[in-house]
């Protein structure tokens, strides 16, 4: 059973930029307690208003998202995620924040558009944004694969593609996703793009299976969201969570893998693209 709320909640920072403007945000609020000299105040303040200021012109500078993609963002805003649904075994945390949103559904968009990608494996779905974003893209003939390992969501993505003319293309594979990738394997399916963003404790065996497996195509391509992680990776090893720890190892395992080719661009929480050599 879900819960709506009336009004959509606010995202909590989770994104190394958005915790950076509310750490400078409490800074500027102790100098302004402790009176600290004009020269420093103004300075501090400069900082702050450079970083908080991107996100904001971020969104203005890019084309708009669709109506769809709009309705799914505010319908994900306002379920109560606080409540928490289960598979009937495990207990899972869902919460808004999930959701990767405007500026990396538009970017997933555009490398959908670049690649001329028609075949698209999505590893982590939750709501459906960036999958939808992506199929938006995908020509009349293209087609998604969804990985998703709770049913609850997966219902609530699909009831959203079914007020999108491109939510045809997407097909939700309700799995653990590693299962869903060995059957895939296992078919001989293979994929032009990839975009992981599921598990974080398990991308360094989604990787393997996508390569080991061929299930990226030749001259494939895989984007991986949070691999920033919040700073975990950068940060000292002893603060990193379990997820910031997998993240942390994915990372390395991908540096020194010689079959690929890889960027790691500080959009959002992180987002890596790796090229097939
Ligand atoms: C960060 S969210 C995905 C966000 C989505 N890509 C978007 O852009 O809005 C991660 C999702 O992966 C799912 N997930 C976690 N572990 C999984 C697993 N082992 N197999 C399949 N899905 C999994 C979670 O249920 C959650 O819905």
């Amino acid at each position: 059973m879900s819960q709506v709320l009336t009004t959509p909640q606010a995202a909590r920072p989770v994104t190394p930029l958005s915790i950076l403007v509310q750490q400078l945000e409490e800074t500027v609020q102790i100098a302004k307690e402790e009176q600290v000299s004009a020269s420093l105040m103004a300075s501090l303040q400069q900082v702050f208003a450079l970083a908080t200021g991107i996100d904001p012109y971020l969104e203005e500078c890019s084309t708009s998202e669709s109506p769809a993609l709009a309705a799914l963002a505010q319908k994900t805003a306002t379920e109560d995620w606080s409540k928490r649904f289960s598979d009937g075994e495990t207990v899972r945390q869902l919460e808004q924040e999930m959701l990767s949103g405007h500026i990396e559904g538009q970017t997933l968009k555009l490398f959908v558009y670049m690649t001329g990608a028609k075949r698209i494996l999505e590893v982590g779905m939750f709501t459906g944004y960036s999958a939808l974003a992506m199929a938006e893209a995908l020509p009349e003939d293209g087609h998604m694969v969804a990985c998703e390992v709770d049913q609850y969501v997966a219902d609530f993505a699909r009831s959203c593609f079914d007020e999108s003319p491109d939510g045809s293309k997407i097909k939700i594979e309700i799995a653990p996703a590693l299962d869903t990738l060995k059957n895939l394997a296992d078919a001989q399916e293979s994929f032009d793009l990839v975009f992981i963003d599921a598990d974080k404790k398990e991308y360094v065996d989604y990787f393997k299976l996508l390569l080991d497996r061929d299930l990226l195509a030749p001259g494939g391509f895989i984007c991986v969201d949070n691999t920033l992680l919040q700073g975990q990776p950068y940060l000292p090893a002893e603060q990193r969570t379990a997820n910031g720890e997998g993240i942390a190892q994915f990372n390395r395992f991908v540096a020194d893998d010689p079959r690929v080719e890889q960027v790691l661009l500080p959009l959002r929480d992180g987002l890596t693209i790796i090229r097939r050599k």
